[in-house]
């Protein structure tokens, strides 16, 4: 049956939520976090992207292996959220199955001699994962096109490779959908510049290539600053030298959590201040954010006026999302 976004509420629905789950979280490449996260064999993260639980492990020759983070036992855990190390297995926190980390079971404790049981057949629920840059991203459909292609349109603008220290890794929780927040960043009527005890609005250029959104500053004096999203929810700001990852992640349909991480030449002494107005650019992004959800639940609003040429992004995000769950 074709989806009729007429028919449901794009911004609130939770049934849209649980179709956008499917049909783009579980399809797309998504941030996950930096390779220098997996500095020895053992360690590993764990992160909740749209409500997918996932673990992605480094094993002793140094690849990087990823799973949903549930036991094919009785969907037990297998590790808490966050970073850590485990020595030569993955270990159900709940029964003790053991599972190398390429993902086959090696022990079932209490299923020695069950009749019909085997443990060959089991194994977790394999993901892929991709790095680039020095970024590790995850992508739950084993047969989606790979990372490179997606992040062909980044090659030339973003340095390479990148490996300046990170900071100030922290999630913002905003009460809004995740598509709003998108628009928000998409939406080409001008990006605010720190200028003293106020912003500016700084001119800029926007193209659209394959699922890459790109806006350059078409003021010679910020020659160098980008501002690059990649389909369907993260962004790089690249700007006084400071780098800026931006993953807009869904919670709910109401709920996003926007998760920063900045990294930046260790000499720069511009940082302090980025790192600043990006920050109170994104508290002022936020409570927008969530005046407009506010705004669309009390129900006063019914469609918009029409498209201006500065919301190109926009309109062309909202079709994306719409093709992507018919
Ligand atoms: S749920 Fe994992 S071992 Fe039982």
């Amino acid at each position: 049956m074709a989806f009729d976004p007429s028919a449901l509420d794009l911004y609130r629905d939770p049934q849209v939520f649980e179709r956008e789950r499917r049909s783009i979280f579980a399809k797309t490449w998504q941030f996950f976090t930096l390779a220098s996260d997996f500095a020895r064999a053992g360690d590993y993260v764990s992160d909740t992207l749209a409500g997918f639980s996932i673990v992605v492990v480094r094993d002793a020759q140094g690849l990087l292996h990823g799973f949903h983070n549930v036991c094919p036992h009785r969907a037990g855990p297998l590790v808490g959220e966050g970073k850590g190390r485990c020595d030569r297995e993955l270990v159900c926190k709940v029964h003790d199955w053991r599972f190398s980390f390429d993902g086959r079971l090696t022990t079932a404790p209490g299923f020695e001699g069950v009749a019909g049981f085997d443990a060959g057949a089991q194994h977790l629920f394999p993901i892929q994962v991709g790095v680039w840059r020095g970024f590790v991203f995850v992508n739950l459909d084993l047969a989606a096109a790979s990372l490179g292609d997606l992040m062909k349109p980044l090659e030339d603008r973003l340095p390479a490779p990148i490996e300046r220290p990170a900071r100030l890794q922290h999630a913002h929780p905003v009460d809004c959908n995740w598509k709003i927040y998108v628009e928000n960043y998409l939406d080409g009527s001008g990006v605010m510049e720190e200028a003293g005890p106020n912003y500016v609005e700084l001119a800029r250029t926007l193209t659209i290539e394959g699922e890459v959104v790109l806006h350059q500053s078409d003021d010679g004096r910020r020659a160098g600053a980008q501002w690059a999203w990649v389909w369907p929810n993260l962004a790089f700001s690249l700007y006084r030298g400071v780098l800026l990852i931006e993953h807009m992640k869904p919670k709910s349909a109401e709920v996003t959590e926007v998760k920063h991480i900045f990294l930046h030449e260790p000499e720069d002494v511009g940082v302090d201040a980025a790192v600043v107005a990006s920050e109170e650019v994104t508290e002022d992004n936020a409570w927008i954010c969530e005046r407009i959800q506010q705004n669309l639940a009390a129900g006063v609003f019914t469609a918009s006026a029409g498209r201006a040429p500065y919301e190109r992004a926009v309109i062309w995000f909202r079709e994306r999302v719409v093709r992507s769950l018919g």
